[in-house]
């Protein structure tokens, strides 16, 4: 009798303590709060919902800002993807992925023998898809803008015009990117390379090429002064991009992936990204398993992680491409039954090898590029944006007369199918190259509901791993009960199929668990030490309140009120 009651007992202490509420340890604010990759950029698109914007307006504010703040990742060369939910529940969202050029075709970055060139596809001018950013952010305002777009840009002009202050960060990640910057643009760069710390930096250039937008739209970029100097600089580098394919670019409102697990609702990007449907796969291959009493990072999690992520990277790669070319069995793909038997071959006892999923044998690279912002303002309207000029500082190649790095977005097409780009991922003719198609993404902005209310906003860079970054960040609050801000600097590890390796962040992983990891047959890539995904979020409270999640691995802010 007395033993069952302290059965019991100890099983509603157990409930109770996995229901205990979450302590806040991030920013908490009251009505609205925008997080992102610079406090400057942060605080700008908070400024703006302070002056009655909503969150579009917030979102066109916060991306403008962070290409003049974060040069690295924030863009007008480059593009992204954005997913919304209205305070009334309404979802959707936007694609402003970069394109392929008119000339571009599938064997573009393969020599006379068929072989990939090297460097083509990811350094200079041959890197460059056609940018998507600035029309996106157009579209954004003709559908949802509230304040006018002049207003909406004044405080971007007014900080490249009265600069940036160099950080720590800003300063060591320049410092390993000087040579290459050196090597695309030669001496005449006007970017400034040799900064420290402390340093305020200012952008003309950016801040007239931002006037013209400003002033004529966004022909102001797609056409006339801007795609003129764009076009002719692009191909005097010896790139593809010209002002017809600047004109004819078209952002694309798209239906975003929505599905349930558990008791959220996940809504997060459609092809051409990959990061809804892998990160829906993922979800719904752990959903069976009670992954709470698992604990964080702890074996059995790792294990469960890292064999849904295979075989959902599997399928990424082979099945996913930019939906206007390619017919994707999405339905099929995502169904119940589909990825029932997709892990039918997972065992607790063995790893699964990739070779057995699909074949190949490549090498990961870290990669911190990117970068993602998430938004609630005081109505409850939530977006969550990735936006990339793919490598840190795109192809490298900056516009001098304009004020801006181009994307290296090209190197996201599948060169050659079974070849794998700068993440290592190995991709397939459904990606291939074709003009005007956009280049499948991993980018996975996401907005969550529990119980039919927003529950949280997140989002993360990180090349191949924003997926994983993003799906454990998730799993950090709802199965493990932390703050938004534990959840995003809590430590992250890895796999994609391909490479067959599980890699781990520096910290937080301890020796016996990679030991155990070992002797059941995962291989673990040991040498190198990544940081995976700088994860920019926001969740809901009980209250009503807002905690934002602003990743320790960057200069990372939350800023609102
Ligand atoms: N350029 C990284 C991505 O789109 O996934």
């Amino acid at each position: 009798m007395r033993k069952a009651f302290l059965i019991s007992f100890t099983i509603v202490l157990f409930l109770n303590c996995k229901k205990a509420p979450i302590v806040p340890t991030g920013l908490v604010t009251q009505k609205a709060m925008v997080v992102s990759a610079r406090v400057e950029a942060s605080k700008i698109g908070s400024d703006i919902l302070k002056q009655g914007g909503n969150a579009f307006d917030a979102m066109i504010a916060t991306e403008m800002a962070l290409a003049v703040a974060y040069p690295f990742a924030g863009n007008l060369g480059g593009g992204g993807f954005m997913v919304y939910r209205k305070a009334d529940g309404t979802t959707g969202a936007i694609d402003y992925r970069e394109k392929a050029p008119l000339s571009a075709h599938a064997d573009m970055y393969l020599d006379s023998t068929g072989n990939v060139i090297p460097e083509m596809s990811t350094v200079g001018a041959t890197a460059v898809g056609v940018p998507g950013t600035v029309a996106g952010v157009f579209e954004v305002h003709k559908k949802f803008g509230t304040l006018p777009f002049e207003t909406i840009l004044k405080p971007v002009i007014a900080l490249a015009e009265r600069g940036v202050v160099v950080t720590e960060k800003q300063d060591s990640r320049l410092e390993s990117y000087r040579e290459i910057i050196l090597k695309v643009n030669g001496d005449s760069l006007a970017f400034p390379l040799v900064c420290k710390a402390g340093d305020t930096i200012k952008y003309d250039a950016l801040a007239n090429t931002l006037k013209r937008i400003a002033k004529n739209g966004r022909d102001g970029f797609y056409k006339g002064e801007t795609a003129t100097k764009l076009a002719a600089f692009i191909q005097r580098k010896g790139g593809f991009v010209t002002v017809e394919d600047l004109a004819k670019y078209e952002a694309k409102w798209r239906i975003p992936i929505a599905f349930n697990y558990k008791d959220l609702k996940i809504i997060s990007m459609s092809p051409p990204s990959s990061g809804g449907f892998t990160i829906n796969q993922i979800f719904k291959m752990m959903e069976p398993y009670d992954v709470a009493s698992f604990g964080h990072n702890s074996e059995k999690t790792v294990q469960l992680f890292t064999e849904a992520s295979r075989r959902a990277y599997a399928d990424r790669n082979y099945y996913l491409g930019d939906p206007d070319f390619v017919t994707i069995p999405l339905d099929e793909l995502l169904s119940d039954s589909y990825l029932e038997d997709r892990m039918k071959s997972f065992s607790w006892n063995k790893a699964t090898k990739s070779a057995d999923v699909s074949h190949g044998n490549v090498e990961i690279v870290e990669s911190m590029e990117t970068t993602h912002y998430s938004i609630v303002d005081s109505e409850g309207n939530a977006i969550s944006a990735t936006t990339t000029i793919n490598g840190g500082y795109g192809s490298k190649l900056y516009s001098n007369e304009l004020g801006f790095f181009l994307n290296n977005e090209m190197d996201d097409f599948s060169a050659k199918p079974g070849v794998p780009n700068m993440f290592g991922l190995v991709g397939a003719e459904a990606n291939s190259i074709a003009p005007e198609k956009r280049m499948l993404s991993s980018m996975t902005p996401t907005i969550i509901e529990k119980n039919g209310e927003l529950y949280m906003v997140v989002g993360t860079p990180g090349g191949s791993t924003i997926i994983t970054a993003v799906a454990q960040t998730i799993l950090n609050v709802y199965e493990f009960n932390m703050s938004m801000q534990e959840a995003v600097n809590a430590p992250r590890f890895h796999h994609q199929w391909l490479p067959d390796a599980v890699i781990f962040e520096p910290e937080g992983f301890p020796l016996e668990l990679k030991e155990n990891l070992k002797t059941k047959g995962y291989l673990i890539n040991e040498e190198r030490t990544p940081i995976i995904g700088k994860v920019d979020a926001i969740r809901v409270l009980p209250d009503g309140s807002l905690e934002g999640g602003a990743d320790k691995r960057g200069d990372d802010t939350a800023v609102g009120f």
